[in-house]
């Protein structure tokens, strides 16, 4: 029972009493003068009953049972204002400490795919992938952690125009010079060698010469044919895919990123075909200049949105295409009944028309289509972030940067690893997606201030005060109780953690559970301060606090893919 449940039960007979037939909302109350938790709901039950608000909500507060309150009184308008007693809150935090789920609250298992990631092949992980990566992996662990059932797939960028600029650029690293035979140029080059930065300059190349349209058309021609099966293109293809796959899987894996699925756009290739027909059939889609399109409109989109353009005059299929055609695939043959996508805020318009598209087509089947958008990385000069030489920074440039700044204060490198990861995405879960943050390796590697490190040092802390009690004997009481006032309010934050997964699983928002990790480590260091542990009358019952505080703690930084230590 989470603190919200045990105080709503209580409102619950009392509310009855009065014949208010609404759920009692409980919300934190926002200063301590006020108590813990401060019920609103009285005011429009007051409204609907024609009576006077204070008086029904003074005739309420009377009624509560006060086995669990210190205090309740009424404020304003007609709040109640609960003060918990130091032992109900001692008997919640026991409760917290022996529930592996901290009390949070399991739901149905609902069939979530959840989409994030989504490199594309050939090109180098940029700051937004990053971000998808970071978000998405925390997703994941938050979904997981509220019951839902999830399988995370990549959406691998590995079809379409951009693989024809691939080729063209193999094609000019081997020789070919614009005129003469593209593919004898292709199937002559041996690109199962080729490392993951040969595939980038061979994708940068092929780019560049496509400023020029004939190129361009040779690029198209290319991609038609590879879609179309051409042996040797999908054999050169297939080899660079698999190169840029086991790179992504390296990076995924440093990042702590877990995928179910390792699929592309070119998996929803087949899908295509049948549901172009399909969409035709059922004029779902309408012909506009010689291409192929869905109007759509509400849906959030904004006025005068444009269509979704699945096939182009000249045949071609687009982003949205495989988009539209990995979303049906999910829902009919991974029966889910929600899919969430993790990307960068630029591409909400073209999230919203597949989403409107697939309505309309039915392809959704009622699940739920969720867009999580985020917001640019900036730099110090406040503009996308780019390293020194003015290239948008890699992840791996990022990455090394966070690595070094933490091997200057820490020797052992496996926790330098641990904590430049953790600085990394702490900088980038801490604050609300949408925002975007400004990427300052100096202070997100600090150990002050809300930082990652400064977390994992807090952990670290207690692991170690804990180790070394254990170490002579003194292990934490099997029960939790309070003797200052700085435990209680230790103890308060670390029972709003269930409200905190909730309301994050709710919003897509990890920033929730990195503040109530700030909020729980900031408690901490407060208690630490003022109540000795170790040297404490009775260690044992201090050290059931730290041992509590050092659960929630790990939680919170497992759900944001964070690791600790337990030395620093
Ligand atoms: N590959 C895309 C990019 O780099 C992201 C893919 C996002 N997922 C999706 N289903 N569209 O921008």
């Amino acid at each position: 029972m989470t603190i919200v449940k045990a105080a709503q039960a209580a409102l619950e007979s009392a509310f009855s009493q009065h014949a208010i037939d609404v759920d009692p909302v409980l919300v934190r109350s926002t200063r301590p003068e006020f108590g813990d938790l401060q019920c609103n709901s009285i005011m429009a039950a007051a409204k609907r009953a024609g009576v006077n608000p204070r008086d029904l909500a003074s005739s309420v507060a009377d009624a509560i049972n006060p086995a669990l309150f210190a205090d309740v009184s009424v404020a304003g308008p007609g709040f109640i204002n609960l003060s918990l007693k130091d032992s109900t809150i001692a008997s919640l935090a026991t409760a917290q400490l022996l529930d592996p789920a901290l009390l949070a609250e399991r739901s149905g298992g609902e069939r979530t795919v959840l989409d994030f990631g989504g490199p594309n092949v050939a090109k180098a992980l940029h700051v937004g992938h990053l971000r998808s990566f970071v978000i998405g992996e925390s997703l994941r662990r938050i979904l997981i952690e509220t019951g839902a059932d999830v399988v995370s797939d990549i959406h691998l960028g590995d079809w379409g125009l951009q693989m024809g600029k691939l080729l063209v650029g193999v094609a000019l690293e081997h020789g070919w010079k614009g005129d003469g035979d593209v593919l004898e140029a292709i199937s002559a080059a041996d690109v199962s060698t080729a490392t993951v930065d040969d595939l980038g300059r061979f994708y940068k190349l092929g780019n560049a010469a496509c400023d020029d349209e004939d190129v361009l058309s040779t690029a198209r021609t290319l991609t038609a044919l590879l879609q179309d099966g051409h042996p040797v293109l999908r054999a050169a293809w297939k080899s660079m895919r698999s190169t840029s796959v086991d790179d992504v899987v390296r990076t995924a894996a440093a990042l702590g990123a877990r995928f179910d699925l390792l699929l592309g756009e070119s998996d929803a290739h087949e899908e295509i075909g049948p549901m172009l027909e399909d969409l035709i059939a059922r004029s779902v889609v309408v012909e506009s200049e010689g291409a192929l399109v869905v109007p759509v409109a509400g849906d959030g989109l904004p006025e005068k949105a444009p269509p979704v353009i699945l096939r182009k005059s000249d045949g071609a299929a687009l982003y949205a295409t495989t988009d539209l055609a990995t979303l049906r695939q999910r829902v009919r043959d991974l029966k889910a009944q929600r899919i969430v996508y993790c990307t960068d805020d630029r591409q909400a318009l073209q999230m919203a028309g597949v989403f409107s598209a697939a309505r309309q087509a039915g392809y959704d089947d009622g699940a739920d289509l969720v867009h999580v958008p985020f917001g640019t990385v900036r730099g110090r000069d406040g503009k996308p972030f780019k390293t020194r030489d003015g290239v948008a920074a890699t992840l791996g440039d990022l990455l090394a940067a966070a690595t070094e700044k933490a091997s200057s204060s820490l020797a052992d490198p496996t926790a330098a690893q641990v904590v430049a990861i953790g600085a990394l995405k702490f900088a980038d879960l801490g604050t609300p997606r949408r925002t975007g943050y400004v990427f300052d390796v100096d202070k997100m590697i600090s150990f002050e201030g809300r930082t990652g490190p400064y977390l994992q040092y807090a952990y670290a802390r207690i692991a170690s005060m804990l180790d070394k009690a254990a170490a002579s004997g003194t292990f934490p009481a099997a029960e939790v109780s309070i003797s200052c006032r700085e435990e209680r309010d230790l103890l308060v934050e670390c029972l709003w953690y269930p409200e905190a997964l909730a309301s994050a699983a709710r919003s897509y928002e990890p920033s929730e559970i990195a503040e109530r990790a700030w909020l729980i480590a900031d408690a901490f260091s407060r208690f630490y301060a003022a109540c000795p542990v170790l040297q404490s009358e009775d260690p044992p019952a201090r050290l059931a606090t730290c041992s509590l505080v050092a659960k929630v703690i790990e939680k919170c930084l497992w759900l944001l893919g964070i690791g600790v230590v337990r030395r620093m």
